[in-house]
């Protein structure tokens, strides 16, 4: 990937729209400009013209992420994510300068065509801009691990700091898809846990210890030593877990709707109740049990569409992933403990509303944790990181910022 200059714009109110906020196609004239800049300040806006390939918009996609008003000053990052023989592919990133809030992505390929519109290979003057070929490789990378008997589906995303996000139960690692847009400033990886996503579902063998060793795995793959760790819920106890067995890998943490203590005699109950469940009914009876207790009751009214991308995650687990996950979280140790060992910094999110792992418990913990930060997210359930992703995203940009 190579990285391009960044350049600042001012949003002015014609380029608005009737309610005073930049709308779509401005926000492509906004890229654009942008591109033409970077030009003017290396190459010269006649790089095409004297090589004589004209680059050709063939896709473009964009990522809306918040509302831009007159007056705000845009941060564009650009950057070559592709570089074949004919064709570029390039990222846009547009964050807001007063509150580094990325309001917008895009990502646009072009075919360098000649005076008549056909392709045209890159000439050596213009490779030496764009940066050396990368036809093949992909902003975003899948790749599967093998750990301890299971192959664990792995996303990779982006360059910089890593942070490894690890998800909750019954979910997988879609559940983190904004972050792993959003946070373009750090290298993202995401895993599916065995048993959940797109990885294996090895009949036995689950624990919060193996599913920490897992992560170390993942860690080795992507040849990262030491990554922020940020896991919610169930994805917290690893989180746990990993400290205790792996603290030199963790750089920092982020405990998001989670809770140190172990299951009462009643949860463990409870748990038994619904790997019963699993069994007698299978992953969509799961799914209807867990559902109504995952979202804040604002969500169900205003993002159905969140209400049925959740319900879906659920019901793509299978029952062996369901019982073995539901076994390892039954079992798994009080962190209580781990709290006051935790010597990096952390950042403890929690929505509001959250009655799986209430604010009431997040408070506490985070007192636990020396220098612990604590950020409630409004109008969120257990599942924060899908329901209110723009406050999630700051919180989370502003702690990472902050360990640099
Ligand atoms: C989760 O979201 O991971 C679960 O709610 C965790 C749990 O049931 O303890």
């Amino acid at each position: 990937m190579t990285a391009l200059p960044s350049v600042e714009v001012t949003v002015y109110p014609f380029e608005c729209d009737a309610f005073g906020h930049l709308n779509e196609a401005a926000f492509l004239q906004l890229f654009e400009r942008a591109r033409w800049d970077v030009l003017a300040r290396g190459p010269g806006m006649d790089l095409f013209k004297r090589n004589n390939a004209w680059p050709a918009v063939r896709r473009a996609t964009v990522d809306y992420r918040a509302g831009v008003f007159p007056g705000d000053v845009l941060r564009i990052d650009s950057a070559v994510t592709q570089r074949g023989t004919t064709s570029v592919t390039l990222r846009h990133v547009a964050t807001r300068v007063s509150d580094r809030l990325v309001v917008a992505e895009a990502e646009i390929v072009f075919v360098l065509i000649d005076r008549v519109g056909r392709p045209t290979p890159m000439t050596e003057e213009m490779a030496r801009f764009f940066g050396p070929r990368t036809a093949g490789a992909t902003a975003r990378e899948s790749l599967r691990v093998t750990a301890g008997g299971a192959e664990l589906s792995v996303e990779v995303r982006g360059e910089g700091v890593p942070v490894l996000f690890v998800h909750g139960f019954p979910l997988d690692r879609t559940m983190w898809r904004h972050q792993l847009a959003a946070l373009t400033r750090w290298k993202r990886i995401a895993l599916d846990l065995r048993g959940a996503g797109a990885s294996s579902v090895p009949a036995d063998g689950y624990s919060v210890a193996r599913y920490a060793d897992d992560v170390v795995a993942v860690l080795d793959a992507v040849g990262v030593k030491q990554a922020v760790v940020c896991g919610l819920s169930m994805g917290g106890y690893v989180v746990f877990e990993l400290l205790r067995r792996h603290a030199e890998r963790v750089r920092a943490v982020v405990l998001a709707d989670t809770r140190s203590e172990p299951d009462s005699e009643e949860g463990r109950r409870a748990r038994d109740e619904l790997i019963a469940t699993a069994e007698r009914e299978g992953p969509d009876a799961v799914a209807e049990r867990m559902l109504p207790r995952m979202l804040a009751p604002v969500t169900f009214v205003e993002q159905p569409e969140l209400v049925g991308e959740v319900r879906a995650m659920m019901r793509r687990w299978t029952v062996p992933g369901l019982v073995g996950a539901l076994r390892a979280l039954r079992n798994r140790p009080d962190s209580t403990d781990t709290l006051r060992q935790i010597r990096v910094p952390t950042l403890v999110l929690v929505g509001e509303e959250d009655h799986i792992t209430p604010p009431a418990v997040a408070k506490p913990m985070a007192a636990a944790i020396s220098g612990a930060r604590l950020v409630t997210i409004p109008a969120a359930g257990h599942l924060a990181p899908l329901e209110q992703p723009l406050a999630v995203g700051g919180a989370l940009s502003e702690f990472l910022d902050s360990l640099s």
